[in-house]
C-alpha cells in the first residue's frame, strides 16, 4: 500500500496528516506556535518555528505510523498565504517573516499605485495593491530595513521555506504565488512587468509550479533526520485556501466552501479568471490546472474568539463556550461585534479599521461578547456573499471547515446568515488533506486530481439554516453594515492619533 503526507504551516500551528491510497486518513499531528505582535497592527512569526514543528510533526507521523520508509511515496506542502520568509546566500532566515494579517504596509500600496494604476494591476495580478499581500510586504523591509534587504538572495512562501529545508530547492506554485503580487494571473507565471519595475531578479523567486507538479525530493540527510526515504517526492501544493478547496472536492464550476480558521474565507471555484474592478474579493490561481478561484477574506474570524477567550474573558473551554453561546438568544440581545483585530479585506480593504462591540448594556455577559463574535464573523461572510452575488458568482454547493467549523453552534449562525445549507466533510483537516492529495497526483497514486476528490471526500453532516433566525439577522447585518460607514472616517481619525 501506498502512503501519503500533508502538511499545512497555519498561524496558530502546524497540522499534518498521513492518509493511504484511499484516501482513508491513518493519522494526524499538530504543533502549536504564537504569533507576535510587536505593535497595533503588525503580525509576524518565525521561519524557525514553522521549521521545528513540521519537522516534529512529520517524525512524529512517521513514527507512530510504523510503516517502512518507503512505503510514504510523497510529500504535499500547503500554508498560510502572503507571509514573507528572506533568507541570505546562504539559505538563512534573515528577519521574522512579515505574515498575511499584517497591516503595516499603508505607505508601500500607495508606492505601487504611484507606479501603475490600480486598474493595470488588476489586469496583471487581478488584485489591486493589498496591505497584506508580500509584494507590500518586500517594499516594506526595502524602505525599513534596507541593510537586510540588501542581503536578501531568496524570497519565499512560509509552505515553500519548509520544501527548501526539506529538498533544497526554491519553487512556488500557481495558488499561493497569485497572494504574492508579483504573477501575471492569467498566464500563470511571474509577471515580467512587474519584476522589471520594482527591481526583483526572478532569481530570488522560486521555480513556478502547478499545484501537484513534483518540485524535488527529500535531501539525504533530511530523510534520514525524519525517518523517511530519500525518495520521497515533495510536490508543489497549494496556498492553503487552494488545497482546502482540493481536500473538500472544490475543485469544479458553482463549488464553494467557507473556512473559519483564523481567517474566514468564502472560496468559490472559477474556470475563468473572474475579477471585480474594486477589488473586494481576490481572484487567484487555483490548484486545478487551467482554473481560478474568487475568495473573499476576514482578516480575524477564529483570531477573534481567541483573542476574547484569551484576553478578555480567559475561557480555555471550548465545549464551554458553545454551551455558554446557545444560552444567548438570536443577535446576542443587541450587541453588535464588528471583527476588525487586524483591518478588514472583504469588502472594505483598510487596515485602518478595529473591532468594535457596539451596543454595551448592563444585561451583557461574556456570553453574549461570544455569540456576538460568532454572529459579527458570519455578518463579514455575507459581506463577501453579497460581493460575490454582484459579479454573478453564484454556487450550487456550499461547505465549511477550519477549527471555527468543528462548532456547530457557529456553522449554524453562519449558516442563518449564509441563507445556505452547508455541508461538513468527514475529514477536518482540509488543507492538509489537500496537500496530501495533490501529493498522491503529482507522484501518480491517484490517476487525477478530479477523479482523486470524487473518490476520497465524503460528506459527514449537512447544516441546514433557519429561516425565522434568517429573517432576524437581516435587521442586524443592515446595522452591522451601517456601522462600518458611520465609524469609517473615526478609524482613520484613530490611525492617525
Ligand atoms: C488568504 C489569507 C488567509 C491566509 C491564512 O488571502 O490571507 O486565508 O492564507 O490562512
Amino acid at each position: 500500500m501506498n502512503y501519503l503526507i500533508g502538511i499545512d504551516v497555519g498561524t496558530s500551528s502546524t497540522k499534518a496528516i498521513l492518509i493511504d491510497e484511499n484516501g482513508k486518513v491513518m493519522l494526524t499531528e499538530s504543533e502549536k506556535y504564537p504569533m507576535y505582535q510587536p505593535h497595533n497592527g503588525w503580525a509576524e512569526q518565525k521561519p524557525e518555528d514553522w521549521k521545528k514543528s513540521a519537522f516534529t510533526v512529520i517524525k512524529r507521523l512517521v513514527k507512530n505510523s510504523k510503516l517502512k520508509s518507503s512505503d510514504i511515496k510523497a510529500i504535499g506542502l500547503t500554508g498560510q498565504m502572503h507571509g514573507l520568509v528572506m533568507l541570505d546566500e546562504n539559505g538563512s532566515v534573515l528577519m521574522p517573516s512579515i505574515i498575511w494579517c499584517d497591516q503595516r504596509t499603508e505607505k508601500e500600496v500607495d508606492e505601487m499605485l504611484d507606479v501603475f494604476p490600480k486598474k493595470k494591476w488588476i489586469n496583471i495580478t487581478a488584485n489591486p495593491p493589498l496591505t497584506g499581500w508580500t509584494l507590500a510586504k518586500i517594499l516594506w523591509v526595502r524602505n525599513n530595513r534596507p541593510e537586510i534587504y540588501e542581503k536578501c538572495r531568496h524570497i519565499l512562501l512560509p509552505k515553500d521555506y519548509i520544501r527548501y529545508e526539506l529538498t533544497g530547492v526554491f519553487a512556488t506554485d500557481v495558488s499561493d504565488a497569485s497572494g504574492m503580487q508579483l504573477m501575471d494571473i492569467r498566464r500563470r507565471d511571474w509577471s515580467d512587468e512587474i519584476l522589471n519595475r520594482f527591481k526583483i531578479d526572478e532569481k530570488m523567486l522560486g521555480k513556478m509550479h502547478e499545484s501537484f507538479e513534483v518540485t524535488g525530493s527529500l535531501k539525504a540527510d533530511i530523510a534520514k533526520e525524519l525517518g523517511l526515504s530519500k525518495d520521497t517526492l515533495v510536490v508543489a501544493g497549494a496556498g492553503d485556501n487552494a488545497a482546502a478547496a482540493v481536500g473538500l472536492g472544490v475543485v469544479k464550476k458553482n463549488r464553494g466552501f467557507i473556512s473559519i480558521g483564523t481567517s474566514g474565507v468564502v472560496f468559490v471555484h472559477t474556470d475563468n479568471p473572474i475579477v471585480d474592478m474594486g477589488g473586494r474579493v481576490h481572484t487567484c490561481c487555483h490548484a486545478v490546472p487551467g482554473a481560478w478561484h474568487v475568495m473573499g477574506v476576514t482578516q480575524a474570524a477564529g483570531q477573534s474568539l481567541k483573542w476574547l477567550r484569551k484576553e478578555i474573558i480567559s475561557l480555555g473551554d471550548y465545549d464551554l463556550m458553545n454551551e455558554y453561546v446557545e444560552e444567548i438568544p438570536v443577535g446576542a440581545d443587541k450587541l453588535i461585534y464588528l471583527p476588525y483585530l487586524m483591518g478588514e479585506r472583504t469588502p472594505h480593504l483598510d487596515p485602518n479599521l478595529r473591532g468594535v462591540f457596539f451596543g454595551l448594556s448592563g444585561i451583557h455577559s461574556k456570553k453574549h461578547m461570544l455569540r456576538a463574535a460568532m454572529e459579527g464573523v458570519a455578518y463579514s461572510f455575507r459581506d463577501c456573499k453579497e460581493v460575490l452575488s454582484q459579479m454573478g458568482i453564484n454556487t450550487d454547493e456550499m461547505l465549511i471547515c477550519g477549527g471555527g467549523a468543528k462548532n456547530n453552534i457557529w456553522c449554524e449562525i453562519v449558516a442563518d446568515n449564509y441563507k445556505s445549507i452547508l455541508k461538513k466533510p468527514e475529514s477536518e483537516e482540509g488543507p492538509a488533506m489537500g496537500a496530501a492529495i495533490l501529493a498522491g497526483v503529482g507522484s501518480g497514486v491517484f490517476e487525477s486530481l478530479e477523479k482523486a476528490c470524487e473518490r476520497i471526500v465524503k460528506i459527514k453532516e449537512e447544516i441546514s439554516y433557519n429561516k425565522d433566525n434568517a429573517v432576524i439577522y437581516d435587521d442586524y447585518y443592515k446595522l452591522y453594515k451601517k456601522l462600518h460607514d458611520d465609524l469609517k472616517e473615526d478609524f482613520d481619525l484613530l490611525a492617525g492619533l
